[in-house]
């Protein structure tokens, strides 16, 4: 199949694009570079433009005619969209619309949508199955939920076919070292850890020690992005016309930040220093998902996502592979 790949240069983006090639299907990336990079970009042309930019977009499809789309375009740093949700409504769901409309110009009715545990808000049980109410507590969370209410519409409206993979904590890096994550700003937990193992940062700071958890720190449930990234390509096979499907995509077993950073100290060897710090508004103490249902539904399960072997590809991206793949890197 030839996959339109919305944000494909991205960090879950580019490593979907990759199972997607050793699948058979070539991935056509389009992206406007706002947080991604061209040299992510290895499996499948790249075609330069924003999704909220029609002519460009519907050009890219008619170049390329895909038989399917996935969308990974986004804003996604929660304190960003409760400052701007002006700008991540634009993004995140203006970007959709006009997505939604180019497929419909180009008669592509199949699409897979990076949808997220932030649209569950602060669950009231864990671990999180499907059908428990989505509550966002932030712009962010509530654009994504915006967004699969759109796909669901258009399911029932033009017969689209769609699937809303609801990711938790995507970390760590491709094995092989061809892709990897490279956030500026960096918010994500694992990343920041290994910059202070790295001596990037001085320390990494602890929000909250005295939530009702077994150290006291939040839980979290931490998915390799090579995992994400195969769970898309199942996905596609499983969209079936005039449905929406979402699945959760997690391991079922939280880790706590005390866990992710003594296990980030054992893998890489490097003392980490924590920083005790008061917690975060709207940070649930547990986010743990149920993942039972995209094991059942997408023959997917969660095979690299040992926190160990997380730690140690995004240790091995950022200390080795990162070096080669930067524009100007050695080798
Ligand atoms: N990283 C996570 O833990 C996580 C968790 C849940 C959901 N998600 C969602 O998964 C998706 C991918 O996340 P990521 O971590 O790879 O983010 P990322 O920032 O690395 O990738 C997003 C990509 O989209 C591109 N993009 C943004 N706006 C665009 C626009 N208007 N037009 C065209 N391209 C645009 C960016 O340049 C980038 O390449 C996002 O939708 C995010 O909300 C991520």
């Amino acid at each position: 199949m030839r996959v339109l790949v919305a944000g494909g240069a991205g960090y879950i983006g580019s490593h979907t694009c990759k199972a997607l090639a050793e699948a058979g299907h070539l991935p056509i990336v389009y992206d406007n570079l706002h947080t991604g990079h061209a040299w992510a970009v290895k499996w499948g042309p790249l075609e330069r433009g924003d999704l909220n930019d029609a002519a460009t977009l519907g050009a890219a499809m008619k170049r390329h005619r895909p038989e399917a789309v996935i969308n990974f375009a986004a804003l996604a740093y929660v304190g960003e969209s409760t400052r701007e949700p002006t700008m991540y409504y634009r993004v995140n769901v203006g970007g959709m619309v006009g997505l939604l409309e180019a497929m419909r110009a180009n008669d592509v009715a199949r699409i897979v949508f990076s949808s997220s545990c932030a649209t569950y808000g602060v669950p009231a049980r864990v671990p999180i199955v499907e059908d428990m109410p989505q509550a966002p507590i932030n712009p962010y969370g509530n654009t994504k939920l915006v967004g699969e209410m759109l796909l669901r519409d258009a399911c029932a409206a033009h017969g689209v076919a769609a699937v809303a993979l609801r990711y938790f904590n995507a970390a760590g890096a491709d094995a092989a070292g061809e892709a990897g994550e490279e956030h500026d700003p960096e918010t994500h937990l694992i990343p920041l850890v290994l910059q202070a193992a790295a001596g990037q940062r001085p320390d990494i700071a602890v929000f909250g020690t005295d939530y009702d958890t077994p150290d006291g720190t939040c839980i979290r449930d931490y998915i390799h992005v090579t995992d994400l990234a195969s769970a898309h390509v199942a996905a596609l096979s499983a969209c079936a016309p005039g449905r929406f499907q979402a699945f959760n995509l997690g391991t079922g077993i939280g880790a706590s930040i005390n866990e992710i950073i003594a296990l980030s100290r054992r893998v890489t060897g490097k003392p980490i220093a924590a920083k005790a710090a008061p917690r975060r508004a709207g940070d649930p103490p547990r986010l743990v998902a149920d993942p039972a249902l995209a094991g059942r539904t997408l023959g997917w399960r969660a095979a690299h996502s040992d926190p160990e072997n997380i730690i140690r590809t995004a240790w091995q991206w950022m200390t080795v592979h990162r070096q080669r793949a930067l524009p100007g890197g050695k080798g």
